[in-house]
């Protein structure tokens, strides 16, 4: 399989070498990071207008933003492993931008949180997650497909940041609808095509 196929082409790579503004929060996206990534979302989509939830938001700017420390001022002061109970009732989301620490090291050193467990957070986001909506994961490893019977990868975003630095990955995973899961049910685990994900 060549350099141009499908899989290939859901790759990008970007290379956005200076911390936004302000410096002093640990773990800020590079400058342009959230806007990139978002206004991608929009083109995924075919609309830039759409409901934004910005988990783990720490200082990014957009959407509704839920995060544990309310020095941020996020909009929600939440546990992700625990939020959608307290959303006001029936509010979804066309794209969520998830920006969680790495790992439970950098969770307690750096913002003196708590272990995290993907497969809670990930459900949590389905539960708000409209169909076909996008869930984008930023993290520093290539993370897993959280429900390949719900997901499937669109893009993966390759973000070179400054040097000595791990470069980043922004993974779309888009929400498909039950009429998709039913039609295509075996084939999501039979088909070599999948198994990407
Ligand atoms: C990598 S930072 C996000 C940085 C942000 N994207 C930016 O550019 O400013 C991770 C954020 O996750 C928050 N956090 C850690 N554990 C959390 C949890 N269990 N629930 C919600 N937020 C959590 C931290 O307070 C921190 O603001």
């Amino acid at each position: 399989m060549g350099y141009k196929s499908e899989i290939q082409n859901k790759n990008l790579a970007w290379f956005l070498p200076r911390p936004r503004p302000p410096f002093t929060y640990k773990g800020v996206m590079p400058l342009w990071g959230e806007e990139w990534l978002l206004e991608l979302a929009g083109d995924l989509l075919g609309k830039q207008d759409y409901d934004l939830l910005s988990l783990f938001c720490g200082l990014c700017k957009q959407g509704f933003r839920i995060d544990i420390n309310p020095d941020v001022k996020p909009d929600l002061v939440a546990d992700a492993h625990n939020f959608v109970d307290l959303l006001p009732a029936g509010m979804m989301f066309d794209v969520i931008l998830a920006d969680p620490p790495y790992s439970d090291e950098e969770a307690k050193q750096l913002y003196g949180t708590g272990k995290l467990n993907y497969k809670k957070w990930t459900s949590e986001c389905i539960r708000v997650l409209r169909p076909n909506g996008l869930l984008i994961v930023y993290h520093k490893l290539m993370m897993p497909n959280p429900d390949p019977k719900k997901f499937i990868v669109v893009k993966r975003v390759f973000l070179g940041i400054r040097t000595w630095h791990l470069p980043r990955v922004a993974i779309y995973f888009q929400r498909r609808d039950a009429e998709f899961i039913h039609e295509q049910g075996d084939a999501i685990t039979s088909n070599p095509k999948w198994k990407e994900n």
